[in-house]
């Protein structure tokens, strides 16, 4: 068995550990970029193999906090989790449809991806019309790319698979034009769009939503800044509003539990109930 295998070994034994003790998951992430920064860490830690570093995170909770924001990255995907999108679908829509008007905010939207899924989704239930979707990010960079509303044509494949676990009721081709490798998405999808810079760390509430999104970003901050973001989105969420958090988020064992329910059926939908 040679060196990289067994470092293979090291790391999965970290993301376990990582897992069973503080309940972070990046058991599913992929590896050849998860392993790259972890390469990295073992280095910048001053440490000589990956179960060293192991040994520090498991034990040192800034070691930790370090690790989560080295891998903080912008990483995202049309349609992410579809069974979170199918549930929003089938759960989350029939409530929107009592509201003459929506406001959803995408806090951390990276390069858009999860913001024209919401636009498709939205187009495909007849509730596009009378909504307005907020994209908001701290990277000038990845909202610049997210206002063109194109990508790879190379992800349009894996992304097709995922609208339809999303429930997608239509061909997903028809929502872009092939054109030089890239799928340019149709600008009627960023009708209803606000792209703008916000810091959810530093920066206040803007507006009241019926629903934010703020998945996969709280989980590279620590528990106090998780804490502080929290109070934003509540604050900023409608009365019975819903969140949507990441998969390797909860709302459990933070300040706010208490005042939001799960929406039943629902992974990661939760409801604002006081
Ligand atoms: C992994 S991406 C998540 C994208 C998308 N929400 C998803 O789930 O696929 C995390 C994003 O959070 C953004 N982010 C990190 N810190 C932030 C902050 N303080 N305020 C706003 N966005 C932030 C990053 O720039 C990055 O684009």
């Amino acid at each position: 068995m040679g060196m990289e295998q067994l470092e293979d070994i090291e790391i999965q034994l970290l993301l376990e550990g990582l897992y069973r003790y503080y309940g972070f998951d990046f058991r599913n992430y992929a590896l050849a970029s998860l392993k790259r920064r972890i390469l990295n860490m073992v280095q910048a830690e001053g440490l000589k193999s990956v179960s060293g570093l192991q040994e520090k995170i498991l034990h040192d909770p800034e070691c930790l906090e370090r690790f989560l924001f080295n891998l903080s990255v912008n990483v995202t995907t049309m349609f992410r989790d579809p069974e979170f999108f199918l549930a929003f679908r089938t759960k989350v829509v029939p409530i929107l449809r009592t509201y003459p008007f929506i406001r959803i905010w995408h806090a951390g939207c990276s390069t858009g991806e999860e913001v024209y899924s919401m636009a498709i989704l939205l187009k495909e239930e007849g509730l596009y019309h009378r909504s307005r979707l907020y994209a908001t990010d701290i990277n000038e960079t990845v909202l610049r790319q997210a206002k063109t509303g194109i990508f790879s044509l190379k992800l349009m494949q894996e992304y097709t698979h995922n609208y339809i676990k999303a429930g997608g009721k239509s061909s997903f081709s028809k929502y872009y034009t092939a054109a030089y490798g890239n799928a340019i998405f149709s600008s009627e999808l960023k009708e209803n769009i606000v792209f703008s810079l916000h810091n959810l760390v530093t920066d206040n509430s803007f507006n009241e939503f019926h629903v934010i999104f703020c998945r996969n970003v709280l989980i590279y901050f620590n528990k106090l800044l998780q804490n502080r973001v929290h109070t934003l989105l509540y604050e900023s969420l409608i009365r019975l509003g819903i969140l949507g958090l990441g998969r390797q988020e909860s709302i459990k064992f933070t300040a706010y539990e208490k005042n939001y329910e799960k929406l039943e059926g629902g992974d990661k939908l939760y409801r604002k109930i006081s």
